[in-house]
């Protein structure tokens, strides 16, 4: 089933944001040519009046400030009101109206986390949970530190032999276990990479392991690493040996947001659900590269070979182990590992600039949780930057504009844990939000290096990339880019990914609201500095000496999305290109029907949902037509017909009801993929069940999908 083999250097490119996967792109790339030619720019670029003052009110000194603040501070999920109180007075001080919004959701942390190796001659080896603490980075050496851990992860005190999995993929575990190694009761050592890590834990668990180890492994580092002559940091750009990758493990490709309220909004009367339909029950634990180089080495000529594996990933970037799978005799792990989780408040912050259309709105949002007490990349580039957003549209209030259509700022919390404070925002304002919400846009990662990518639905994506061409790109040692567009086709050559669930957009998209996610990521293979993911080393010491020195890339990310909020909010007619979302669907029809062609339900009769598409074609063609017509002749009663339709017409994609155990899942149009867990799968329904093999399930999936695209196009429809 597995059928992309990515070249490794491929793999090395981008893999980062909360749960972002560049990989899927790359894949991508090598399955179909993107949608978008190189288009010509003119240059320098012709900016509006407004326009001109929303760019300029931009200042890297400023957004440097808003940036130091939030990492100077811990700010894990439900640990920092005053960190929300403090974004909501800046944004009053903007201008804008600005109000907390509390939610009780699930939380988990770690009561005491420990790994040790016992060898066969009786020597031992303790695992560091925490990074080293580094003079040159301030907040490496902050005190009341809590160990690097998994959210959500299983509690448990096992002893047992381990086995390396490689990347931890089914197709990973079926190799040992055709190899004839006994897995079960062992404990599974895994290397982070290319399927999301609770996934690895899914997988180990599903095959009867009693825990999980997973570590970072220099293979994802591309070259810049230390065997390669870079120094580490804080010296050089290359990996920090101690860094450990902290994250959920949650089960991602079933449910958003907190999983006692699976569907509906964490209120404090709200009924509580369990929790183990959508979380491990095994302990699991994150390892630093260091120390995940001591397990690797005992378990040396013992078990399956990486030669013998012969699977992607599975041999690393250490020159001196051989990757073989184990287990060693005698050779052991102990987890020791308690996990507590109880019901504590999140806050998020919501900003509003109203406007004259109070049933059209724009949301724009950027989680504000860290893992650590910096966070500078994740997410606060994309926090900061929001602060200086909201005074750049403070200067367009203070000269008494109001916009078409109401603009609101989120701040989220808890999105690490699992997108809570975003998921339970929405699952309280629907229907509301269904009946107004014009798009969403998600910052994340705003910024980890320079190199700009998108994924996001179809019918923004042309006026995206016109705006793109709009924005100065900051000078660097990343090369010459006159523009954000030049960046963007550089790294992507023009392609925009579908959306999974990586992110806050999940609830939004997954509702029928148009969504994009906009971020910069580093690529080791071109020579950008590690960028230390979800460890106490992605902080405003680095950020401010490797990733972004002159914050000038916050800077451009921000003028960015200053102009995409400005002028979906305030252009008359709200800037979709639907002849665009069509071809878009189409090619994601071209793609599963590449899947179902080489599947074991290869006859699958598609033509429902290819009929479907073509009413969409037709009326989205028409529909673009008629917007045309309305702007030209200045019809303000044609103008508020199409931006009602613009508004809604993705509500028909998830008109169906859930995915058939992943109710929260209802777009038809893409999905997190059920085994990837990261990157998109297009059509989910039908995709999910031809991949178990289910054809009857697979056929209803195929009219369910066909009738959602048809409510889209029906939503479309205008008669003249
Ligand atoms: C919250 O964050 C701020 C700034 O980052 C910090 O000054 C403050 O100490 C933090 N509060 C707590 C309770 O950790
Ligand atoms: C975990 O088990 C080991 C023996 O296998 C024991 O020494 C240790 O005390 C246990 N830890 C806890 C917290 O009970
Ligand atoms: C490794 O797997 C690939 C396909 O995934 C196959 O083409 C190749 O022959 C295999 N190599 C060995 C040594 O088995
Ligand atoms: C293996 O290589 C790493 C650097 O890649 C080094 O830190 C480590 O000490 C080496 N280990 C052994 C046993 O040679
Ligand atoms: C914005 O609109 C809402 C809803 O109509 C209203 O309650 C609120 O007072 C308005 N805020 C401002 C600052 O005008
Ligand atoms: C991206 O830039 C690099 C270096 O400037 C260049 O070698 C490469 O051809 C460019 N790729 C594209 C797709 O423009
Ligand atoms: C702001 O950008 C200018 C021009 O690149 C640079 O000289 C300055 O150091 C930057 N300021 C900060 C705080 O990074
Ligand atoms: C679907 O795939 C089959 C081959 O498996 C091909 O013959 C057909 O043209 C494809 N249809 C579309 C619409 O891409
Ligand atoms: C369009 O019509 C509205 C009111 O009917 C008017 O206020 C506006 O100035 C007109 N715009 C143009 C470009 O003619
Ligand atoms: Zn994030």
């Amino acid at each position: 089933m597995i059928r992309a083999i990515t070249p490794v250097l491929f793999l090395s490119v981008l893999t980062y944001a909360c749960q972002r996967d560049w990989n899927a792109l790359h894949t991508r790339l090598h399955n179909h040519s993107p949608l978008h030619k190189r288009q010509s720019i003119s240059y320098p670029p012709l900016l509006t009046e407004t326009e001109t003052i929303l760019v300029n009110s931009f200042d890297n000194r400023s957004i440097s400030d808003w940036s130091h603040y939030y990492t100077h501070g811990d700010h894990l999920g439900s640990h920092n009101k005053s960190q929300a109180e403090w974004t909501a007075q800046k944004w009053r001080e903007a201008g804008l109206t600005a109000y907390l919004a509390e939610y009780p959701i699930y939380v988990t942390y770690p009561e005491y986390s420990r790994l040790t190796l016992r060898r066969a001659d009786g020597s031992t080896h303790e695992a560091n949970l925490v990074e080293d603490v580094l003079k040159e980075d301030d907040t490496s050496g902050y005190p009341n530190v809590i160990p690097a851990y998994h959210a959500m992860s299983g509690s448990g005190n096992v002893t047992a032999e381990y086995v390396y999995v490689g990347r931890g993929t089914r197709a990973d575990f079926q190799v040992l276990k055709d190899a004839g190694i006994e897995i079960e009761g062992k404990i599974a050592l895994a290397n982070y990479g290319a399927i999301y890590r609770g996934t690895k834990v899914k997988n180990a668990q599903d095959n009867g392991m009693v825990g999980c180890v997973i570590y970072t492994d220099p293979l994802d580092d591309g070259p810049v690493t230390e065997e390669n002559g870079y120094e580490a940091y804080p010296n050089g750009p290359a990996r920090n040996p101690s860094t450990i990758q902290r994250g959920s493990v949650r089960f991602s490709s079933l449910y958003s947001g907190d999983p006692t309220t699976v569907g509906y909004a964490s209120s404090p009367d709200a009924p509580r659900g369990d929790v183990k339909k959508y979380t491990p029950s095994i302990p699991s634990i994150p390892l630093s590269m260091k120390d995940g180089l001591a397990l690797l080495h005992a378990l040396e000529s013992h078990g399956v070979s990486a030669a013998e594996a012969n699977r992607t990933g599975w041999k690393g970037g250490f020159g001196n182990v051989t990757y073989d799978s184990g287990p060693a005799p005698g050779v052991v792990v102990n987890i020791d590992h308690l996990m507590r989780g109880w019901i504590a408040p999140v806050w998020d912050v919501i900003g509003i600039i109203n406007g004259t259309s109070e049933d059209e709105v724009v949301i724009v949002g950027n989680h504000r949780d860290a893992w650590v007490i910096g966070g500078a990349a994740d997410p606060n580039s994309g926090s900061a930057v929001l602060i200086e957003l909201a005074y750049a549209f403070g200067k367009l209030v203070e000269k008494g504009w109001k916009p078409r259509r109401t603009i609101i700022l989120g701040s989220w919390d808890a999105e690490e844990f699992g997108l809570q404070g975003s998921t339970e925002w929405v699952e309280s304002h629907l229907p509301w939000l269904t009946t107004t919400a014009v798009a969403y846009l998600n910052l994340d990662v705003a910024v980890s290096g320079p190199r700009t990518m998108f994924a996001g639905s179809g019918e923004m994506q042309p006026f995206v990339i016109e705006q793109m061409k709009k924005i100065l790109f900051p000078e660097g040692s990343w090369g010459d880019f006159d523009t954000i567009y030049d960046m963007w086709f550089n790294v992507t050559e023009g392609d925009i990914s579908p959306l999974g669930s990586g992110s806050d957009y999940a609830s939004f998209y997954q509702n029928g609201i148009s969504c994009i996610d906009i971020g910069s990521d580093g690529s080791p293979a071109s020579g950008d500095p590690i960028y230390h993911y979800h460890s106490n080393y992605d902080s405003y010491a680095w950020m401010s000496r490797f990733a972004d020195p002159t914050f000038g890339l916050h800077t451009a990310m921000g003028q960015l999305i200053a102009l995409l909020t400005y002028h979906i909010a305030d252009d008359a007619i709200i800037p979709w290109d639907l002849p665009h979302a069509a071809k878009v669907l189409e090619s994601y029809f071209s793609d599963l029907n590449t899947t179902i062609a080489d599947s074991e339900i290869s006859d699958l009769d598609l033509a429902p949902l290819q009929s479907a598409l073509s009413t969409f074609t037709a009326n989205a063609d028409r529909i673009a037509n008629v917007a045309r017509l309305a702007k030209a002749g200045n019809d303000t009663v044609m103008i508020g017909v199409v931006n009602a339709k613009y508004r809604d017409f993705a509500r028909g994609f998830a008109s169906q009801g859930g995915l058939p155990g992943r109710e929260t899942f209802r777009n038809v149009v893409s999905a997190p993929g059920i085994d990837n867990g990261y990157g998109a799968d297009v059509w989910p329904g039908v995709t999910d069940n031809v991949n178990a093999g289910r054809r009857e399930l697979a056929e209803e999936w195929v009219r369910k999908s066909a009738r959602a695209v048809e409510r889209a196009a029906e939503i479309l429809w205008v008669g003249m």
